[in-house]
């Protein structure tokens, strides 16, 4: 499974292109199946309709837990690092997590959950995250990870739409010096929903809890009662694995599908390659489950190719901007796997944070989730990784599964800011607004795939058609990425971000469209527009102009309320950094807004506003210009 050279990475690319499916029918046989597919592939990008390892029978948790047993049983599967320095470290080995997986499905099924049953989870960083993730897929349930910063209404929202049957949860969550509650906020979005017959709560911060009886379980009760033994289901390669909700540029999150057989493949195919992992090594990936690049790559991807992955509860500014680098030093990390926006922040406090702590165990540093500046590049390779660790700038998405363009790590040469090259199998192009593909280097345009891959999405829970349109209707024959990009000279891709209304804060995917339904729910607000801007650690911050009916008499104090509007409606990750209110919003004569517009001025490039005349009332661009911020 392993490409070990340059050359060798070239072999693999071609034969991927020329042989797609004799190339992913070799690397699936490195997994265990219980019974072998018939067909690798077959796919139609006009339907959005892909199969990979059709009618092959298999269950990602024998590959992830059982596989293992028997040669490193008693090698660190898990290691958990709590928000508390001075609190214990857990080390969970393979043969423990799969005790505890087995058991807590033993659990789901005691209480109903059946294979295709939908469940929620909303967790914070702690091993029963991990565990219920693969409960569920040990059974066949599929799981629905909600991250612990969204609000009650965007959990119920979620839940609502792939009526999940049950919710496992927590009492609370540490964050830092925070307590943060899980339980009540679970409890007033289940309000509104009808369908959830049961919800488990496992202890955490041992905050008072509401507890109905008849729906309201305690996990650690309920462990007690049940059976360390539970076979895996059966699942059909093309089976749901999960879904997990992603912002675009409509309103509503949609539920990302991803499937058992590939899903699987495609997670630790490219997590073995990226990363060229080495058997006892230390991975640390600092994201949270509740995100793809936590299901892909602190859980699957590590776990389905043996290795030890770290689970770390909190932030990396608690109780210092050291707390990575203790970490690393700590458990003695190999492998470290972050984001642009936390490099930034880190980056800003100084080094004084950095040379407390020993960090030659490194021998690998990965970035992922945003476009990665030079700067930050420079600093993270030169003093994080003292200069001799190979740096990966992996680019890809919640629809992709896994990594899709990114150097391997020590093997491709690398280029700062710049992911790179495709992995084998990923066939990228650039086209132009017509759909034309832009052939040669030195080019660039929106970036398209035009060949299926393992990992990819297979559909959007409970409406098709959105996932046709949404991301094989722009360009046909092709699956849209929604990012711009750049070849150079070399062949060398850079993605440069977003070209559609979704924004980057912070690593985390917000909708505009979101955001301003939000804000148009507040009492007093006509209308909003969002957009993103330049901001120096989240990597874009959040501009939204606002028409109100009147006249705020306190502005500071009506922002303020708008924020904890926007933070009850989505969660405090979407709330505005700057709110201008404003008489009018720049409209063409058919009544659309022109973003273009204020994406200039919030970015304060004033004079370059291109051509206004054809706006309904050019006046208002005046005045805005005159109030921005
Ligand atoms: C952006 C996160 C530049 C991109 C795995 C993409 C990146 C979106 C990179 C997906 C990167 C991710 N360089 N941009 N290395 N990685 N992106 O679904 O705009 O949360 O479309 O998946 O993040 O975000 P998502």
């Amino acid at each position: 499974m392993r490409i070990k050279t340059f050359e060798e990475y070239q072999t693999a690319y071609q034969q991927s292109v020329d042989d797609p499916e004799g190339f992913w029918a070799e690397i699936g046989q490195q997994f265990k199946w219980r019974k072998p597919w018939k067909k690798v592939l077959s796919w139609d990008f006009n339907e959005a309709n892909v199969k990979w390892y059709e009618g092959g029978e298999m269950n990602i948790t024998e590959n992830a837990l059982d596989r293992h047993l028997e040669e490193r049983g008693d090698q660190v599967a898990l290691i958990w690092e709590p928000n508390d320095p001075d609190d214990e470290a857990v080390s969970i080995t393979y043969r423990v997590l799969h005790d505890r997986v087995c058991r807590f499905a033993n659990v789901l099924k005691k209480h109903g959950v059946k294979k295709g049953d939908r469940v929620c989870i909303y967790l914070p960083m702690v091993p029963e995250l991990t565990v219920a993730v693969l409960a569920c897929a040990r059974i066949g349930a599929v799981h629905s990870v909600v991250f612990g910063g969204f609000s009650a209404k965007s959990i119920a929202d979620r839940i609502n739409d792939s009526a999940c049957t049950m919710v496992i949860t927590s009492d609370g969550a540490f964050r830092g010096n925070k307590v943060i509650p899980m339980k009540e906020t679970v409890d007033t979005a289940l309000d509104q929903c009808s369908t959830v017959k049961s919800v488990i709560v496992m202890t955490r911060t041992r905050t008072p809890v509401s507890m109905l009886k008849g729906r309201d379980l305690w996990w650690e009760e309920e462990v007690k009662h049940v059976d360390s033994i539970c076979p895996a289901e059966p699942m059909d390669a093309e089976d749901t694995l999960f879904i997990l909700y992603t912002s675009g540029s409509t309103g509503k999150p949609k539920g990302v599908v991803h499937t058992c057989g590939g899903y699987m493949i495609f997670a630790t195919y490219t997590f073995a390659n990226v990363f060229q992992y080495e058997p006892g090594e230390i991975h640390f990936c600092t994201a949270d489950i509740g995100w793809i690049t936590g299901h892909s790559y602190i859980v699957y991807g590590p776990l389905c190719y043996g290795a030890t992955s770290v689970v770390f509860e909190g932030v990396p500014t608690y109780p210092d901007a050291g707390r990575l680098w203790q970490i690393v030093a700590k458990h003695k990390v190999n492998i470290l796997y972050t984001a642009p926006t936390a490099i930034r922040s880190l980056m800003s406090f100084g080094l004084h944070f950095v040379k407390d702590h020993d960090l030659s165990s490194l021998t690998k540093l990965g970035s992922v989730g945003e476009p990665i500046n030079e700067e930050a590049w420079q600093w993270f390779k030169q003093n994080i990784g003292g200069s001799h660790c190979p740096l990966v700038d992996t680019w890809w998405q919640t629809e992709t599964g896994g990594i899709m363009i990114s150097p391997l790590a020590g093997i491709t040469p690398e280029k700062p800011t710049y992911a790179t090259l495709p992995l084998p199998g990923i066939q990228p192009v650039l086209v132009d607004e017509n759909g034309k593909e832009i052939e040669g280097n030195g080019v660039s345009g929106n970036l398209c795939i035009k060949f299926p891959w393992p990992g990819i999405i297979r559909t959007t829970y409970g409406d098709h058609e959105r996932c046709k349109q949404t991301y094989f209707s722009t360009y046909p024959g092709m699956y849209f990425t929604g990012d711009g990009c750049l070849r150079d000279e070399d062949g060398y891709y850079r993605i440069t971000g977003r070209v559609d209304d979704v924004l980057n804060v912070s690593g985390h995917r917000i909708g505009t469209a979101e955001v301003e339904n939000a804000i148009n729910m507040h009492l007093g607000v006509v209308e909003s527009a969002v957009v993103g801007y330049p901001h120096d650690i989240k990597g874009q911050g959040i501009y939204a102009y606002i028409i109100t009916e009147s006249k705020p008499d306190d502005a500071e104090m009506f922002r303020k309320d708008i924020l904890a509007t926007v933070s009850r409606i989505i969660g405090p990750i979407a709330k505005p950094d700057k709110i201008q209110f404003v008489s009018g919003l720049p409209k063409t004569r058919s009544g659309k807004i022109m973003r273009r517009i204020l994406r200039k001025i919030s970015e304060g490039e004033m004079n370059n506003l291109g051509d206004t005349s054809t706006l309904l009332d050019p006046a208002v661009v005046e005045e805005i210009k005159k109030g921005a911020l």
